[in-house]
């Protein structure tokens, strides 16, 4: 078989249409009862035959590390040792998601990796063997193979389908200044000292599965607002401004993104009006649910 000289993957961003935290667990990780769409706003991974391993990021994250504190790096590496491969490659990460955003970039690179280099290698993994590695990587890796929309419970890797009734706008707000997410789950430890299980999910999922948008977004809910709010009392604002746009407004992940719910035919003017009224902040359109990890291009 002629080996292949460049593999790209793409993988998208997402958004938690829910997300519901409860008491810290043992392993320092919460556990979390969320809602996951995933928006057609793409980080792609191109990969190509290396005797080592190497990346480097174009786009909004090139002054990210390239090191093995990045995602794509690790991702590589574990595929590396689970299959005893010794082949290497090059990555070339473009970026589109916002860095430090609560969208899941990081995630969405180590997913493309995955896809790619499983091709690339010629491994031969299914999703599901990719989605237990990726679980190892971070929390919401298997969701950014998986894609489309899913409850996510544990630490937000035990994934369950849900079938969606409809498509939805997303005007996005992506601000310029991330927010970690440790220090967030942190700070909501110290707001929430108490707390047990998280809330469920199961009315908004039901929801989901329907077309009433008015409805879903009645049910958008995240308990990660009050920390994020708590660390950035700008993004309390936005959000109180944005209370009658749309069809419901949430912050999206550990922030600072924050997502405003919309019909499609509504996406192209909403962005437009907010892009107007915040002009401190980028405003990006999306539309969801999109497709998980997959191979864009290969020769
Ligand atoms: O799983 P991931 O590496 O993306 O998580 C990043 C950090 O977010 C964790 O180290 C932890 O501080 C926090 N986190 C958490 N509970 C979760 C998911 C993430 O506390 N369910």
């Amino acid at each position: 078989m002629v080996k292949l000289e460049r593999v790209i993957a793409s993988a998208p961003a997402k958004v938690n249409l829910a997300l519901r935290v409860g008491g810290i667990r043992q392993d320092g990780f919460h556990p979390l009862d969320t809602v996951f769409e995933a928006l057609d706003l793409f980080d792609d991974v191109t990969a190509t035959p290396a005797a080592e391993l190497s990346m480097e990021i174009t786009g909004i994250g090139a002054d990210l590390p390239c090191d093995h504190t990045n995602l794509v790096l690790q991702a590589a590496q574990l595929l590396q040792r689970v299959t005893g491969t010794t082949r290497g490659a090059h990555l070339s990460v473009t970026k589109r998601i916002p860095v430090a955003g609560g969208m899941a970039g990081g995630s969405a690179d180590a997913a493309a990796t995955l896809v790619a280099l499983n091709a690339l290698w010629e491994l031969g993994l299914s999703t599901e063997e990719l989605m237990e590695l990726g679980a190892q990587l971070g929390s919401d890796v298997p969701f950014a193979l998986q894609g489309s929309v899913a409850r996510g419970t544990s630490r937000g890797e035990a994934l369950e389908a849900i079938k969606p009734g409809a498509m939805h706008g997303w005007v996005l707000l992506t601000n310029p200044v991330g927010l970690s997410t440790p220090a967030v789950f942190r700070k909501f430890d110290d707001l929430s000292p108490d707390v047990g299980e998280p809330t469920s999910t199961q009315d908004l999922c039901r929801a989901v599965e329907g077309d009433d948008l008015a409805k879903i977004g009645q049910l958008l809910a995240n308990d990660l607002e009050a920390p994020a709010f708590a660390l950035r009392p700008d993004l309390a604002e936005i959000i109180v401004a944005l209370q009658t746009v749309g069809h419901g407004v949430v912050l999206s992940g550990s922030g600072p993104t924050i997502a405003v719910l919309c019909k499609i035919s509504q996406l192209e003017s909403l962005s437009a009006e907010l892009a107007n009224a915040f002009p401190e902040l980028s405003v990006v359109s999306a539309v969801g649910p999109t497709a998980g990890a997959h191979i864009r291009q290969q020769n």
